[in-house]
C-alpha cells in the first residue's frame, strides 16, 4: 500500500467507529512554551486530555504531522526517521481497554476495512507495572489480547519478559506474544517514566503492537531478541496509551477526571509492514526523492551500508527541512531555525560523503511535493521557497565546509609533523574547527578517520565544558521533541556572562570577582564573591546595565595579546586558574576607546577567555529578549550565585 492508502483507511475505519477526523496541527506549534516541535498526535490534544470539553466531541483521529529531534542521530537504520506522521485516535473520557485494543486489532489485520497485515505476525506489549509508583500489572489488556490472537487462531502465551538490567535473559517461549515490560518501555507520557514527569502532567500504562519482519537476529543487541530489542527484527507499529493518571506536587498520582485513551500509530512504519519491507525509507513517498540521489550519485540505494545510511539521513532530513520551510521556519541561529539548519549541515555532509560535490539539496526536496499533495498541499504550494532556501543555505555551508577542510589540511599536516605515532588528530586542533570553522564534530571525526586518525572525543568534551559550553540537551527542561543542540544559544549566554560580571561590580563594587560559573543552552550561572544578598533595587540595575549594554549592538572582538599587557589593561581573570603568556581577550565594545570613536566608552567588558563568543551583541537580543535574574543565592560563605536567563 502507499502512505496515502494507509491514511485514508485508517481514518475511514475511525470514522466508521464515531470518530471526527481533525487536521493536523502545525509541526512547529509555536505557542507552546514547552516544547519546539509537536512530537505525538496527543500533544496538541493535553488540554483536552486533561479534562476541557473538545469542540469536536469525544472521538477524535487524525494524522499528526511530528518531529523528533533527539531521534536525529539515529537516522540511518532501517526504521528512525526525525518527520513523521503519527495516526491517531482518542477517546476524551469515553472508550478505553475493551475497545480500544479490539479496533486496533482488526484494523492491522482485516483485509476489507484495514491492512490485512498476517496476525502470526504481530507480537504486543503491556505495561508490567511499577512498585516506585505504586502502579501495578496491567492483567486486563493481557486478556483481551490473549481473546484477539485466539479469535484468529493464534497461539498467544503472555510472558513477563524481565528487566534490561538483566538483559531479558528469560528470551522468548515458541508461543510467547504478548509481553509485559516495566515502565520504561511501557509507560507514556512526555516526558517519560513516572519519576520524569512534571506536576499536571497526563500519562498512563501503555501497550504496543509490534510487527516481525522475521531477520535474523543481532546478537550484538542482546543474547536474547525480543519485541523491544533493538536489532531489526521487530518494528514497532502502534501504541495504546490508556491515559488516566495525572502526576500531583507532591509526586503522588491521581486519577484524571475522565479515563483517556491515545493511540499513536507510526504511518510510514505501518505502510512498510503492509509492504513486507523492513525499511522505511522503501514506501511511495521517497521515491522521486531517492531517485534523485540515486541519478546524482550514480550509486544505487542499497548497495553498501554506507551508500544507504547517507541517503537515509537526506531523505529524512530533507522531509523534515520541507515541512518546515513550509511552515515558515527559515534556517537561523536559535531554535526550530537551529534545528532545521542542523538538518541541513547534516544532509550536505552526507550528500558530499556520496560524491555529490554540488548544489543537490533543493532538488530532492522537490520530489516530496507531488508526494504529499493530496493530504498537505501546503507543502506544493510552498515548494518554490522551500527549493530557494535550500539552495541558498546549502551554498553557504558548502562556502564553510571547503574552509572547513583548508583548516583540518593544516592541522591534520601539523599532528603528523609533531608526533611520528600520533592516533588522534590534536585536541586543540579539533575545538577549533567545531567552534571556530563552524565544523560539525561528527564531521571532524569522519574526516579525520578517513586519514587514519582518531578523534579524542573525552577530550574534546572537556575542552567543551572548559569553556563551559555543552552541545548536549543535559538538563534542559524541554520535552524530549525540543532542542537537540544548543551550541548557539549557548554562545551568547557566554557573552551574556561577561556583560553580568561587569554590570555586578558596576554595582556591587569592584571587589567583586567570578569565583565559578557554568553556562547551558538554557541559562546561565555565575557564583562570585560578594558578603550580602543583593536588594531588589541591584538586582533591577544590573539587569538595566545588562540590557542597556545589549541593545547597544555593540561588537565583541577577540585579540590574541601578551599576558602582561592584558593584564595592564585590567582584563578580568578567573580566581585561581593560571594562564599562558599569550592570551586570549574577549572584550564587549572597542577594545581602545582612543583610537575608535572617542566618545565610546573603554570596552565595557574584558576578559580572559578562549571564546566562543556572539561577534555582536545584537545577536544575543535576536527576537526582542531581554536578560533577567532568576534567582540570587548564597553558596557559600561569601559566595552568591545567581541564575539569569534570556527571554
Ligand atoms: N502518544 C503516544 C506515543 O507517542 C501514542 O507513542
Amino acid at each position: 500500500m502507499t502512505v496515502s492508502e494507509v491514511r485514508k483507511r485508517y481514518l475511514a475505519f475511525m470514522q466508521s467507529r464515531g470518530h471526527v477526523i481533525i487536521p493536523s496541527a502545525p509541526i512547529v506549534p509555536g505557542n507552546d512554551p514547552t516544547t519546539l516541535f509537536t512530537s505525538s498526535g496527543m500533544q496538541p490534544l493535553v488540554p483536552y486530555l486533561l479534562g476541557k470539553d473538545h469542540p469536536e466531541g469525544k472521538r477524535i483521529a487524525n494524522s499528526q504531522m511530528s518531529f523528533r529531534a533527539g531521534d536525529i542521530e539515529e537516522v540511518g537504520d532501517n526504521r528512525h526517521t526525525t518527520f513523521f506522521e503519527m495516526l491517531g485516535n482518542w477517546s476524551l473520557g469515553d472508550y478505553f481497554k475493551k475497545e480500544q485494543l479490539p479496533w486496533f486489532f482488526e484494523f492491522l489485520t482485516s483485509k476489507e476495512e484495514g491492512l490485512g497485515l498476517d496476525p502470526n505476525k504481530l507480537y504486543v506489549t503491556v505495561f508490567a507495572g511499577d512498585p516506585e509508583s505504586g502502579m501495578s500489572e496491567d492483567m486486563e489488556a493481557v486478556e483481551i489480547w490473549k481473546e484477539l490472537f485466539k479469535s484468529k487462531g493464534v497461539d498467544a502465551e503472555f510472558s513477563n519478559i524481565g528487566s534490561e538490567v538483566q538483559g531479558y535473559e528469560k528470551g522468548m517461549g515458541a508461543n510467547d506474544r504478548i509481553f509485559a515490560y516495566d515502565a520504561k518501555k511501557n509507560w507514556w507520557s512526555r516526558a517519560g517514566v513516572p519519576s520524569k514527569m512534571p506536576a499536571g502532567e497526563p500519562g498512563g500504562p501503555d501497550s504496543e503492537v509490534f510487527y516481525d519482519f522475521g531477520l535474523p537476529h543481532d546478537p550484538k543487541w542482546g543474547a536474547n531478541c525480543h519485541p523491544n530489542c533493538d536489532c531489526g527484527r521487530f518494528v514497532e507499529i502502534g501504541n495504546s496509551v490508556f491515559m488516566q493518571f495525572v502526576k500531583n506536587e507532591d509526586g503522588s498520582f491521581s486519577n484524571l477526571p475522565k479515563q483517556n485513551v491515545d493511540f499513536g500509530g507510526g504511518l510510514e512504519r505501518l505502510t512498510f509492514a503492509t509492504l513486507g519491507t523492513p525499511d522505511a525509507f522503501l514506501i511511495d513517498v521517497f521515491d522521486a526523492a531517492r531517485g534523485v540521489l540515486e541519478a546524482r550519485s550514480g550509486k544505487t540505494y542499497g548497495e553498501d551500508d554506507s551508500t544507504t545510511k547517507a541517503m537515509r539521513i537526506i531523505l529524512d532530513h530533507m522531509r523534515a527541512a520541507s515541512f518546515m520551510l513550509a511552515e515558515g521556519v527559515l534556517p537561523s541561529n536559535t531554535e526550530a531555525g537551529y534545528v532545521l539548519r542542523r538538518l541541513i549541515r547534516r544532509a550536505i555532509v552526507q550528500a558530499d560523503r556520496l560524491g555529490i560535490k554540488d548544489a543537490i539539496l533543493a532538488e530532492v526536496a522537490d520530489g516530496y511535493a507531488a508526494a504529499y499533495v493530496e493530504h498537505y498541499p501546503h507543502v506544493q504550494s510552498s515548494a518554490a521557497k522551500i527549493h530557494a532556501e535550500l539552495a541558498k543555505e546549502e551554498e553557504q555551508f558548502r562556502k564553510t565546509l571547503a574552509n572547513g577542510m583548508r583548516e583540518f589540511e593544516k592541522f591534520f599536516t601539523a599532528t603528523i609533523n609533531g608526533a611520528l605515532m600520533a592516533k588522534d588528530l590534536d585536541s586543540d586542533a579539533v575545538f577549533k574547527l567545531v567552534t571556530t570553522d563552524g565544523f560539525p564534530f561528527e564531521l571532524v571525526k569522519e574526516v579525520a578517520a578517513e586519514r587514519g586518525l582518531g578523534v579524542n572525543e573525552i577530550e574534546f568534551e572537556k575542552r567543551m565544558k572548559v569553556h563551559q559550553e555543552t552541545s548536549r540537551a543535559g538538563g534542559a527542561q524541554r520535552f524530549a521533541g525540543g532542542l537537540a543542540d544548543h551550541a548557539e544559544q549557548t554562545v551568547r549566554y557566554h557573552t551574556t556572562h561577561h556583560i553580568l560580571l561587569k554590570a555586578l561590580q558596576m554595582v556591587l563594587g569592584d571587589e567583586v570577582k567570578q569565583r565559578g560559573s557554568n553556562i547551558t543552552s538554557e541559562r546561565l550561572r555565575i557564583d562570585f564573591s560578594s558578603p550580602a544578598k543583593m536588594t531588589d533595587e541591584q538586582k533591577a540595575d544590573v539587569e538595566k546595565i545588562v540590557n542597556d549594554i545589549i541593545y547597544q549592538d555593540l561588537p565583541v572582538t577577540r585579540t590574541v595579546m601578551p599576558r602582561t599587557e592584558a593584564e595592564k589593561l585590567g582584563a578580568q581573570m578567573e580566581f585561581g586558574v593560571k594562564y599562558p603568556d599569550t592570551v586570549s581577550v574577549y572584550s564587549v565594545g572597542p577594545i581602545d576607546a582612543t583610537e575608535a570613536d572617542p566618545k565610546i566608552p573603554q570596552a565595557f567588558s574584558l576578559e580572559f577567555c578562549g571564546g566562543p563568543h556572539v561577534s555582536n551583541t545584537k545577536e544575543i537580543h535576536e527576537g526582542g529578549k531581554r536578560f533577567r535574574i532568576q534567582k540570587e543565592e548564597a553558596v557559600a560563605s561569601g559566595i552568591r550565585r545567581i541564575k539569569g536567563i534570556l527571554d
